[in-house]
Order: structure tokens, then C-alpha cells, then sequence
């Protein structure tokens, strides 16, 4: 049996989530500090922690969330970072990590072994794929692709040695929300652990652990240190035993946060709830106009009705997020003129962050393939992927429009 999930909603009278996310930083740092109290979180630089007791070292050593002894395992910024995303996400604790992957390779391999099943749904992103495959190889462990529009999939494929379902709230970059609620108790009923990638939504859209998710995993690179000006990554953890174990993994393998990363992050979760909403309004204003525009053949964001999964979105985010994929009329050719042609938005491989990016996967993230190929993975040759910002929706639409014209 499984620890008691420690997850929780709203406590009566405590602060929403706008709120925490200005002020839970600040409060975590000050501690028992009586006084004046920096507003700001110090970032404390000091790669390693002195005592004037041998025991007290020794005791500091043998736990996580102890004394700080070595900046690998535990710094005061990193966990004040740490504090605030188990907040936010409603989980018992967090490992603060050097990258998105440093998160999800690191629960990865501290919690399975060879001979595991793993079962992920299909479109995932590509990182993730990739350490999934490897692991697959080298370490013999059996992953399986599943439909998750609902559980039916799951349960078809789950056996007695399937250990882990790895899921994204919105896949990148098709916005496909999988049945978050149905599919995490299917898993948590057979006792298989559940991994949810929340990079896309952020917990201003949705916390998986809320529905029931035993880890969530960000790269905190995206909208939650939102600037575009650090690598980071973060687990989240509903019970403290998990927590426990991908720690320990975390500090073998050296990739726990760098205490300046944890601060820009930290930064940046002051005001991601505002960035949000504003992500979410322009991608509504741009799919909609682009859906409408002759030279535009499909627009994929979960917010327009015609998505496969609106219905899904609605009912588990609380906005459809800042990212439209879309297919031009003119292939491959109009889709790389396109992205050539934009002022403002600028062509980056990264989302998430205030300015808006593109990419036109084609010719580049999958540029070794055909387009026959390229149909096979689900992604159109004329397919351009826009992470939206925060500028205004209007100048956006101007130098959108004058491109899809000289495409
Ligand atoms: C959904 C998702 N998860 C994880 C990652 C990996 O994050 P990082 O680049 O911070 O390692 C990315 C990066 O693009 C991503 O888009």
C-alpha cells in the first residue's frame, strides 16, 4: 500500500493562489526572523554550510530538509523555491532541479528498474521521449503508448509489472488534454505511480496532484521563470516517501538547482498568475483569427470548440494556455517563409516566456523527416508552433498578418 496521499484543496481563509504566489516566497525566507525582513529572497551563494559540531554535521547528513551541510543537497534559496512550488501545485514537498529534464529524468530513474512497464501517453515532448527510449534500450524496460482521452486505453494495457503512467496536461504542440481525473485513479486503484508534466498549464491552469497525481514535473525554463533567462526544473511530490526517494537519486546525480536559477525563478512566480491570464487572452484572440484567415488550414489550441479536446480543457484548466500550433495552406515552403517573415514574434526553440516564439518544426526540431513522415508523427509540413506572450494581441495580429500575406 501506498502512503496516504497528502494533497489538499484551499484551506477556508487562506490566501488564493494569486496571492501566494506574490507573497510565499518572502514569508518561507523570513523564517523566525523578528524585524526588518528583506522583501526580497537573499540568494545565498555559499557552496558549502560550516558547523561547530561534529554530531550536528553528521545529523544534517543523513536527512533531506535537515541543517544545509552541501549546496548538492539542500541551499536555503533552492528550498524557499522548493516551499513555494509545493505550495502552489498543493503537494507535501518539492525538489527545486538544474533543468525540466534534471526533473524528469531523475524521477525517472529513481523509480524504475529493469523489467518495469511503463505506459505514456502518445504525443509527448520530445526529451521525455527520448530518455523513455533509451531507458527502454539500455535498461530493459518495456514502454507502451497509450490513447488517453479516457482510461480505457490504460486499463486494456496496465499489467501486474507496469510501474509508472507518464502524462502531460497540454502535449506540446498538439494542446491534446489527456483525462487527467479518469486516468489517475485508474492508476492509483492498480498502485502504479503518476508522472504529469505541468509545463504547459502551470498551477494557474491546473494541479494535477488535485486529481490525484503522485509527481508533477515542470520546466520551470518555461512559463514559470517566464523571462526567458533560465534553465530550471522542478518535482512536486504528493507524499513525502516519494519525495525521499527521487531526492536521494536528485543528489547522486548532481542535479538538484543552482540557488541564483532557483532565485530568477522565484522571481519570475511572483507574477506568472498575471502573465497567465495574459498568455491565455492573446492565444484566444490570435487562434480565433487565424481559425478565420484563407491561408491558415487548421489552428490547434484546446480553447476553440472544434479541438479534439475543448470539451476535456474546459473541464479541467482553468484557461486553455498561451500555446497555438497551426497548419498553412502553402506546406512546408509557406511555413518557413512565415516564421522568416514575423518582426515581432522571434524564431526560438523555447516557450513560455513574456516575448512570443515560433518554431516551424519541419525544418528544424523534425527536419530529418519527410513529409510523409512528418504526417506519420502528427505534424503537418506547413505546421507552425507559436508560444504566445504577453505583448499586445493587436501588434501581434498586424505582423502575423502581413506574413501569412508574403507566405
Ligand atoms: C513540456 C516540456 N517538458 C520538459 C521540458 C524540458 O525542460 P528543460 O529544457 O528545462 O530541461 C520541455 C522543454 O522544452 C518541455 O516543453
Amino acid at each position: 500500500m501506498r502512503e496516504q496521499k497528502q494533497h489538499r484543496g484551499r484551506r477556508t481563509g487562506e490566501p488564493r493562489l494569486r496571492t501566494r504566489a506574490v507573497h510565499a516566497a518572502a514569508a518561507a525566507a523570513a523564517g523566525a526572523q523578528e524585524g526588518g525582513r528583506p522583501l526580497s529572497v537573499p540568494v545565498v551563494r555559499s557552496s558549502a554550510f560550516a558547523f561547530d559540531s561534529v554530531d550536528r554535521l553528521a545529523a544534517a547528513m543523513a536527512e533531506p530538509g535537515g541543517d544545509f551541510v552541501y549546496g548538492r543537497r539542500g541551499n536555503p534559496t533552492v528550498q524557499v523555491l522548493e516551499q513555494v512550488l509545493a505550495d502552489l501545485e498543493g503537494g507535501a514537498a518539492a525538489i527545486a532541479t538544474a533543468s525540466g529534464m534534471g526533473a524528469i529524468s531523475g524521477a525517472l530513474l529513481a523509480l524504475l528498474r529493469p523489467g518495469d512497464h511503463v505506459l505514456a501517453q502518445g504525443c509527448l515532448y520530445g526529451g521525455t521521449h527520448a530518455v523513455l527510449s533509451d531507458l527502454a534500450r539500455r535498461f530493459g524496460i518495456v514502454v507502451e503508448r497509450i490513447r488517453t482521452e479516457d482510461a480505457a486505453d490504460f486499463e486494456a494495457r496496465v499489467r501486474p509489472a507496469t510501474r509508472l503512467l507518464f502524462l502531460e496536461t497540454i502535449a506540446n504542440p498538439t494542446g491534446q488534454i489527456p483525462d487527467l481525473p479518469g486516468l489517475l485513479a485508474a492508476a492509483g486503484e492498480r498502485g502504479v505511480v503518476t508522472v504529469v508534466d505541468n509545463s504547459l498549464a502551470s498551477p494557474v491552469l491546473c494541479r494535477p496532484i488535485e486529481h490525484g497525481a503522485d509527481i508533477v514535473v515542470h520546466s520551470a525554463t518555461k512559463y514559470l521563470g517566464g523571462h526567458s533567462d533560465v534553465i530550471g526544473g522542478a518535482a512536486v511530490f504528493a507524499d513525502s516517501a516519494l519525495h525521499r526517494t527521487v531526492w536521494t537519486r536528485a543528489v547522486e546525480l548532481g542535479s538538484t538547482a543552482d540557488p541564483f536559477a532557483a532565485w530568477l525563478t522565484l522571481r519570475g512566480i511572483q507574477t506568472l498568475p498575471l502573465r497567465m491570464s495574459r498568455h491565455c487572452a492573446n492565444a484566444s484572440v490570435l487562434a480565433e483569427r487565424l481559425e478565420a484567415h484563407p491561408a491558415v488550414a487548421r489552428v490547434q489550441w484546446p480553447g476553440l470548440p472544434g479541438h479534439p479536446s475543448h470539451e476535456r480543457a474546459r473541464a479541467l484548466l482553468s484557461d486553455f494556455g498561451g500555446m497555438v500550433s497551426f497548419e498553412l495552406e502553402g506546406g512546408r515552403k509557406a511555413g518557413r517563409r512565415f516564421v522568416e517573415g514575423l518582426r515581432i514574434p522571434r524564431l526560438a526553440l523555447s516557450l513560455g516566456g513574456v516575448e512570443t516564439l515560433v518554431t516551424h518544426p519541419a525544418s528544424t526540431s523534425h527536419r530529418e523527416l519527410d513529409d510523409r513522415a512528418l504526417r506519420e508523427a502528427g505534424i503537418a509540413p506547413g505546421a507552425v508552433r507559436m508560444s504566445v506572450g504577453i505583448e499586445d494581441a493587436e501588434d501581434l495580429w498586424d505582423d502575423i498578418e502581413r506574413s501569412l500575406k508574403a507566405t
